[in-house]
């Protein structure tokens, strides 16, 4: 019998189908999903314009290389420039997260000739090494031979004093998530904007897990007013199929020469017809709209749940972070057990990701199992003080 590699804690359950906001576990047992494979269900497990897309493109080929066209990439780069920001009219597809941010990262030095990177306290890009090195968490990069990057502090004007000309690109995230649902400031983005400009580097924005309608808007920057010179997507774009992209103005991509870079499944003619599928139901169901109005009530429904535990309630749209007095571990267990599944943010965070699909009634359930979670935490503390 061949094992995994336990880099995930286990969470003690199998899961065998999901529909829309729920999924079912092998016991048959139903969840809502709050945790959506850390965000790639946002747009509901087996959204039915991604499965025919994909039904449709597995009887047409499911194969052709970076060398050839195909027509799902064809018809996927016409929707893409339904939602891209203006200015970034030149895309690359890639198959995870950490994929595009190291190739956001190889067109930022390729473009400027420079070697400098400037990155944020709590950001997270990824575990492949470049996109490592502009992660923070010591968790994640010691013991590995990560490039040395300067990290500012997240939303501090006096961190923007760090670009200077030998920066290549300065990337951050337009809502932290792994770090704690941190939103950035309109005034922190475009700060970054002005010293990128003045000083030629390439301002990137890591969208894998805000963009894609999940904030309220198309992309969580949008909000803010200013336009990057790369942006990278991922998680949710292909409605849960494994698919991402970097998108860059023209200075970026024009120095660029053949072999620079190139990916086997990049491209692939299935995630294409994914993210074509990804994109018509962000469009037709309009879904930042939606996922404006429900995470409102959502935040309500979590501001307005009593507990000593709870130090802060925060987020854009449907990103939502509980930040905790105390670990979250147990409570995300007693979630579960209730029917409940989502995720932490760090040791204190409790992170709600849930799909744009979520009901007033299912807005309600997670106030009252996070409440009841958090009671049953505060007794479970009585007793040990008790004893
Ligand atoms: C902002 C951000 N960038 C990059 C990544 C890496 O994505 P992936 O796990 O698909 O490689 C993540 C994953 O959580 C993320 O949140």
């Amino acid at each position: 019998m061949v094992s995994l590699i336990s880099f995930y804690g286990f969470r003690g359950l199998k899961l065998s189908r999901g529909e829309g906001q729920y999924v079912w576990d092998s016991k048959g047992k139903r969840y809502l999903d709050a945790h959506t494979g850390h965000g790639a269900a946002f747009l509901g497990h087996k959204p039915p314009r991604v499965v025919q897309a994909l039904k449709e493109q597995l009887d047409a080929i499911m194969v052709t290389t970076p060398s050839f066209m195909n027509e799902s990439m064809e018809k996927c780069l016409s929707v893409l420039g339904k939602v891209l920001p203006s200015k970034l009219t030149n895309v690359y597809f890639q198959n995870s997260g950490t994929e595009a941010v190291e190739l956001a990262l190889k067109l930022a030095f390729k473009a400027t000739g420079r070697r400098e990177v400037i990155a944020f306290k709590g950001s997270f890009h990824g575990r492949t090494l470049g996109s490592l090195s502009v992660t923070w968490n010591p968790k994640y990069r010691q013991g590995f031979p990560v490039f040395q990057m300067r990290f500012g502090d997240f939303n501090s004007l006096e961190a923007v004093d760090l670009v200077d000309e030998s920066v290549a690109a300065v990337i951050v995230e337009p809502v932290q998530g792994e770090s704690g649902v941190k939103p950035s400031t309109a005034e922190f983005l475009r700060e970054l904007r002005r010293a990128c400009n003045e000083h030629g580097a390439a301002l990137i924005f890591d969208e894998v897990q805000s963009g894609f309608g999940r904030t309220g808007r198309i992309w969580a920057h949008q909000s803010r007013g200013v336009e990057p010179d790369i942006m990278t997507a991922g998680k949710s774009i292909g409605g849960g199929f494994p698919v991402s992209f970097v998108a860059a103005r023209d200075w970026v991509v024009e120095g660029l020469r053949g072999a620079e870079h190139g990916s086997t499944h990049g491209g692939n003619p299935l995630a294409c017809a994914a993210l074509y599928g990804g994109v018509e139901t962000l469009l037709e169901d309009d879904v930042p709209s939606r996922s404006a109005k429900m995470g409102a009530k959502l935040m309500e429904a979590l501001k307005a749940v009593e507990s000593k535990l709870v130090r802060e309630v925060r987020g854009e749209g449907l990103m939502i972070g509980v930040e905790l007095r105390v670990d979250v571990g147990p409570i995300l267990k007693d979630l579960q057990s209730r029917g409940l599944l989502a995720l932490r943010a760090g040791r204190t965070v409790l992170r709600l990701l849930p799909p744009y699909l979520i009901t007033e009634e299912d807005v309600e359930t997670v106030a009252r199992e996070v409440e009841g979670a958090l009671l049953d935490e505060q007794s479970r503390r009585g007793a040990d003080q008790a004893t």
